[in-house]
This record gives C-alpha cells, sequence and structure tokens, in this order.
C-alpha cells in the first residue's frame, strides 16, 4: 500500500499545496491562521448563506481558489462536543473527501483542533490514522473486466503545527498502524483458498525478511510429536496443513523478557462434525482475525522499532468435518498434560489456543501474554460489533490495555473471570470440558484458556464482534491492531 508522507510545519512561507484542509465548526469559527488567505472571505459567506453549516462530518470541496487549486471545508461540529466517535467520523470523511479527488499535497488546519476531552495528539493521531487506512482496498485477487484499483493522488498531508517530537510520534506510531491494519485486513478479507495455514506462515516468513525478526515455523508431524493432542485434535480433520508460526522481534536487550502475542488462525471454521448452519458460513474465513491481527502488529513494529521484545505465536488450521475429524466426547491431551474431553467440535479455538499459549510460555518464557480471537458467538450477544472484550488474570495488565483501547477509540470492556464460572467446565471423563453451556459463553471460553495461563500475566482478547463487518460493506476491519500497537509502545 501506498505510503503518504505525514509531516509537521510551523510556518508555510516556502511550502507548495495544492489542497487547503480547513475545519469549520457549527458556530461559523475556524483556525485564525486561515485569515491569511482570500479564502476566509469566502468561508464566512458561506457560512453566513447557510451553505456549509460546519456539522461534523459534513465536507465541501470549492475548487480553483486564490492560493489553492483545492479547498476542503470540513465540519467538526460543536466545539465543546467533539467526542471521540465524532472525531473518529469526521477523520473518516476527509480522507474519503481527499482521497475521492485529485489532491496531492494537502495542507491540514485540522490539527489544531482539541477541547477538554480530545487531546490535540488524539486528533493528528485519529487524522493521519483515517487517511493512511483509506488507502486499504482489497486487490489480492483480480477481477474480470475494467474494475482497476482506485489510483492514489495523494502524496502528502503536513499539519500546520509546531513540530513537536511527541507529535511526529504519534503521526508515525498512527501510519504504522494504519499499515500494519491494511495487512491484516488483506489476510482477513482473503478467502481461505488463498488465505491457508500456509500462507499465513509465508506471509510471517516475508515480514521476517523485511524487518530481520527471528520466524519458526512447525509442522504436523514435530507438533504431534511434542504432544499438541488439544491443537493437532482441530487440525487431524484437514488435509491442508497445519503451522505453529512463531515470529520474534528482538527492540530491546536480549536479556529482557518478551510479550508475548497469541492469535487464533483457523483459516475456515465449519464447526467440524458439530457443523455450523449455511447461513453466513463464507464469514468464517474472518476466523483468523487474531492471527491477522498478530501479523499486523508485527508490521508496525518492524517499522516503528520501538525498545522492546515481542514474540508472535499463531497456531493455524482449518475446522473441517471429515472421515478423520475429531467427534463429540473425543478426549484429547493438550501439551500441558491436562486431558480435554471435546464435547463440541465447533469450540475448537480455545483447543488450538491452549497448545499455543503452553508452546509460548516454554519456549519464550515472555514476562506477559495476550491472546485475540475471534473466539465466541456471545461476545457479540454482550457486546455487539463495537467494543471487543478483555478478560485476564491481572487487573493492571488489563488496566493497561483497556487504557491502550481508549487512547485509539478501538475499544474493549473488561469481563469477569471468576471460580463459579470455571465450574461450567466440569467433565466426567477428562480434566475439562471444552465448552461451558450456553450462560455466559465468552466467560467460560476464557476461563478455559486461563487453565493454560496459571503461572504468568495473561489477558485475553474476544474480538468475534470487532474482527470484521458483516452486511454491504463487508470487509475486515484491522481492529484491535491500533489498540495493541499503543500498548506495546506504551510499554517500551
Ligand atoms: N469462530 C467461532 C466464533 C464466532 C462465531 C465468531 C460467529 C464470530 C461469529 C467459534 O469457533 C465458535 O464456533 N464458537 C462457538 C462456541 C460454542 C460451541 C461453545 C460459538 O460461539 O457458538
Ligand atoms: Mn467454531
Ligand atoms: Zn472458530
Amino acid at each position: 500500500m501506498k505510503s503518504i508522507n505525514f509531516s509537521l510545519q510551523s510556518s508555510i512561507d516556502n511550502a507548495d499545496f495544492d489542497t487547503l484542509l480547513l475545519p469549520v465548526f457549527d458556530d461559523g469559527t475556524f483556525p485564525e491562521a486561515a485569515e491569511k488567505w482570500e479564502i476566509s472571505g469566502l468561508v464566512k459567506k458561506l457560512i453566513e448563506q447557510k451553505d456549509f453549516a460546519g456539522k461534523a462530518g459534513e465536507t465541501l470541496m470549492l475548487f480553483e481558489q486564490k492560493d489553492f487549486a483545492r479547498v476542503c471545508l470540513i465540519g467538526f461540529g460543536v466545539k465543546s462536543d467533539l467526542t471521540d466517535k465524532a472525531l473518529t467520523e469526521t477523520a473518516d470523511a476527509i480522507a474519503k473527501a481527499i482521497t475521492k479527488s485529485s489532491a496531492a499535497n494537502v495542507l491540514s488546519l485540522a490539527g489544531s483542533i482539541s477541547n477538554d476531552q480530545i487531546s490535540q495528539a488524539r486528533v493528528i493521531y485519529q487524522l493521519t490514522l483515517a487517511v493512511q487506512k483509506s488507502l486499504y482496498e482489497y486487490t489480492h485477487i483480480s477481477r474480470s473486466g475494467d474494475l482497476k484499483p482506485k489510483e492514489i493522488h495523494l502524496e502528502s498531508v503536513t499539519y500546520l503545527l509546531n513540530d513537536r517530537e511527541e507529535w511526529q510520534a504519534k503521526i508515525d506510531q498512527a501510519q504504522a498502524t494504519a499499515l500494519g491494519m491494511a495487512l491484516t485486513q488483506e489476510l482477513a478479507d482473503m478467502p481461505s483458498n488463498f488465505c491457508t495455514p500456509t500462507h499465513l506462515a509465508e506471509t510471517a516468513k516475508q515480514l521476517a525478511k523485511d524487518y530481520d525478526f527471528d520466524c519458526d515455523i512447525l509442522e504436523r508431524e514435530k507438533m504431534l510429536n511434542m504432544g499438541m493432542g488439544s491443537f493437532m485434535a482441530v487440525a487431524q480433520g484437514s488435509i491442508t496443513p497445519p503451522k505453529m508460526i512463531c515470529l520474534s522481534y528482538n527492540g530491546a536487550d536480549k536479556s529482557k523478557a518478551p510479550i508475548a502475542l497469541v492469535g487464533k488462525g483457523v483459516t475456515f471454521d465449519t464447526g467440524g462434525i458439530s457443523l455450523k448452519p449455511g447461513a453466513a458460513m463464507d464469514e468464517m474465513k474472518y476466523d483468523m482475525g487474531g492471527a491477522a491481527t498478530v501479523l499486523g502488529v508485527f508490521e508496525a513494529l518492524g517499522r516503528l522499532k520501538p525498545e522492546i521484545n515481542v514474540v508472535g505465536v499463531i497456531p493455524a488450521t482449518e475446522n473441517m468435518p471429515s472421515g478423520n475429524a475429531i467427534k463429540p466426547g473425543d478426549v484429547v491431551t493438550s501439551l500441558s498434560g491436562q486431558t480435554i474431553e471435546i464435547l463440541n467440535t465447533d469450540a475448537e479455538g480455545r483447543l488450538i489456543l491452549c497448545d499455543a499459549l503452553t508452546y509460548a510460555q516454554q519456549t519464550y518464557k515472555p514476562s506477559k501474554i495476550i491472546d485475540m480471537a475471534t473466539l465466541t458467538g456471545a461476545c457479540i450477544i454482550a457486546l455487539g460489533h463495537h467494543i471487543s472484550a478483555v478478560l485476564g488474570n491481572n487487573q493492571d495488565l488489563v488496566n493497561d490495555l483497556l487504557k491502550a483501547s481508549q487512547m485509539t477509540y478501538d475499544r474493549f470492556w473488561q469481563l469477569p473471570l471468576s471460580e463459579e464460572y470455571d465450574e461450567q467446565l466440569k467433565s466426567n471423563f477428562a480434566d475439562m470440558a471444552n465448552i461451558g453451556g450456553r450462560a455466559a459463553g465468552t466467560i467460560t471460553a476464557a476461563q478455559f484458556l486461563a487453565r493454560f495461563t496459571k503461572d504468568i500475566d495473561w489477558a485475553h482478547l474476544d474480538i468475534a464482534g470487532t474482527a470484521w463487518t458483516s452486511g454491504a460493506n463487508k470487509g475486515a476491519t484491522g481492529r484491535p491492531v491500533p489498540a495493541l500497537v499503543e500498548y506495546l509502545v506504551s510499554q517500551a
């Protein structure tokens, strides 16, 4: 994806911009800096005539002005009322207006906006993220006819602001995040006949080459020999080879324990013998959203190079029904030694994650472990499509993740863990069952994972409702890359 040049500039003497981005509030005010151009008179007139009201997200493009080929007016609504939601929607509207035109070099006065709730750094971050992210387009498989990838004219966005180091850092973070999200989106949108475990592994290898990460891929035979009985039980129903994909980024001293990210990589979830109903089953190509998030975060890490060590561990497989597939009631032994009665083959995410969690701890001795997974339909019932669930055994870690989610408006909400829920996993034939009944499905799934993370600070993100959108705008969202990048940067 094309990388836009975002920068800060404190004055505009010798600059050459074809487009001015001018924010306007609904009381008709706009940044004072615009007074020096002839355009300010016209803007005042348009507001007086009520041709432009300054409502949040409203855009109006004016062409062939004296100082600029284009002036893009952007409504920011009531100044004191600018919320994260309004900011996000306005930023997306700006991105759309700019990329739809032939604007190449944009001067933005929108970076100077802030109020009691929204800091200037937040505004710069969100604008940068929205513009860079809007360039994502699914292009992997060519279409017939004249549907060509959209042409991108945009080259640069310059914020008229003091060149403060912290702001430039926010710009860089937002851009790296957007480019990471694009990788996450591309992988998730790719159908499962292309985005196989092997393709995820090849993507990891390419990242390792591009950014000098260490990469290790485990094959089926090795994993069987190692005793990953739970992960391998899910994988045995598919002839597509499963992979355990491991990436390490070393940005700090080797002696410093890494943070481990573990992502569910079910490249297609049919449910297995506990087959899913047919409606919208195509969307189960998105069941590798956790894996795609880990790879997207590594793309961002490669660009940002924070002083921190991070490992990514991705168990990747299909979940298929076949003559060789696991059956309800089968009992398997996980890598941890704990046995599991598989009462429902559609609760496969936890079965592959538990072995990955154990493997990550044994191999990399991380200080903390965070897993992310499109794990439960119950999470969509609890939180819908706007907020991901976070659960964990260490409140400081959960708080840090909640804080990062607030900073990026990539929202998380905590659900509880508690012994009573754990009891729902009781099995008459093994250490535990892989399902805990209908009640509190997101919590019982996390209770299952908690049994494999007893000796480490651990948090779990259920992204079933947020990793993609359904309906007319079906597509991957790239979440929760923004919050995780913010979290990791904050730990550096
Ligand atoms: N990948 C699904 C969860 C899912 C379903 C995510 C729909 C997004 C949309 C997961 O593997 C699954 O099938 N979970 C079951 C668990 C149940 C059998 C305990 C579910 O949520 O129904
Ligand atoms: Mn499933
Ligand atoms: Zn699944």
